[in-house]
């Protein structure tokens, strides 16, 4: 269905770049490769299984529907993604998609791409812009109601429990989307039951060693910790290598609930290791390359695509481990 629907967009795509002469300046930026799209996309980095599994999505979906993808691997540094961008800009690709790093300070970037006619749609994160005709469409996840999830399951947890529940929070990267999101929802949710207490937060940058390094420091300087939030599974798994290194039992003395839903994850939740798993999908290159389809041909597209996510206890992993793609 989307292959067809794909093919019969690109042959418009071409049918129409051809009339008008092809090149930039042609309507949805043009310069592009003769017989299909040509995609800019400024990846976030390599920070994480869930960042590995979307690189992966993204580039076998642009292939099979035969665009040209140009790719870039920002580093988790913010300068470089602006630069991969500018240098689509330059080669006057036919559509530019950016997963944003942090969720700020992209209005001149955007605003240059726009004035270049070139149109952007934003996957995974979104930026904070007021201007939303900068960009087409925002896909990806809800990170606020993934944080939600979390909290949720956490005061139904305690819910039996006598006296404060000490949590710490491993949050992602400063300033991106995900963690100010992931933070605000839990923090909302366990609103709900005031023995449930945040007494130390700090970013582990959405990686493991992140994770592990803040996750040591907590260890030290917090004598009871019941409860890990990590805001993705990586420094979950890295919070698990310090409690085990500190002479603690990951998943019983200290509880973790993490978000991501990777295949080690849901691994060290099958084991007991980790607790609750709230799923953020990583497999956006079909839609993506859908929805790229339609606005370089012009098509309307809505505004936002939310991705349908779950969330997983140790006996459902266990259930699923075997078939997870990723
Ligand atoms: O933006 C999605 C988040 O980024 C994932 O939860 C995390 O693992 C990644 O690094």
């Amino acid at each position: 269905m989307f292959k067809k629907t794909f093919v019969t967009v690109i042959a418009a795509t071409t049918l129409a770049l051809t009339a008008c002469g092809g090149g930039a300046g042609t309507g949805g930026g043009g310069g592009g490769s003769e017989d299909g799209i040509t995609m800019g996309f400024a990846q976030v980095g390599a920070e994480s299984g869930w960042r590995t599994a979307n690189t992966k999505s993204v580039q076998e979906s642009a292939k099979e529907a035969g665009v040209d993808l140009k790719f870039s691997d920002a580093q988790q540094k913010q300068e470089n993604q602006i630069k991969a961008i500018r240098s689509y800009i330059q080669q006057q690709v036919d559509v530019i998609a950016f997963s944003p790093v942090v969720e700020s300070g992209w209005d001149t970037v955007l605003k240059e791409a726009k004035d270049a006619d070139i149109p952007v749609i934003l996957t995974d994160r979104s930026v904070d812009s007021a201007d939303t005709s900068l960009y087409k469409t925002f896909l990806g996840s809800d990170f606020v109601e993934e944080g939600k999830k979390a909290g949720d399951w956490l005061v139904e947890d305690s819910a039996s429990t006598e006296g404060p529940v000490n949590i710490v929070e491993l949050q992602g990267t400063t300033g991106a989307a995900p963690a100010i999101d992931r933070k605000e929802g839990f923090e909302a949710a366990i609103a709900a039951d005031p023995d449930l207490k945040i007494v130390e937060s700090q970013t582990g940058d959405f990686t493991r060693s992140g994770g592990k390094q803040v996750m040591e420091a907590f260890l030290k300087n917090t004598p009871d910790i019941d409860v890990v939030y990590a805001h993705n599974d990586d420094m979950g798994l890295g919070a698990i290598e310090a409690i085990e290194a500190a002479g603690k039992v990951p998943g019983k003395d200290i509880k973790i609930i993490t978000v991501d839903a990777v295949k080690d994850g849901m691994a060290a939740l099958a084991e007991g290791k980790i607790n609750y798993i709230v799923e953020c999908n990583p497999l956006l290159g079909d839609q993506l390359m859908d929805l790229a389809a339609k606005v370089v041909a012009g098509e309307e597209v809505p505004a936002r695509v939310v991705t349908e996510e779950s969330a997983f206890t140790p006996e459902q992993a266990k259930e699923v481990l075997a078939s997870r793609e990723y």
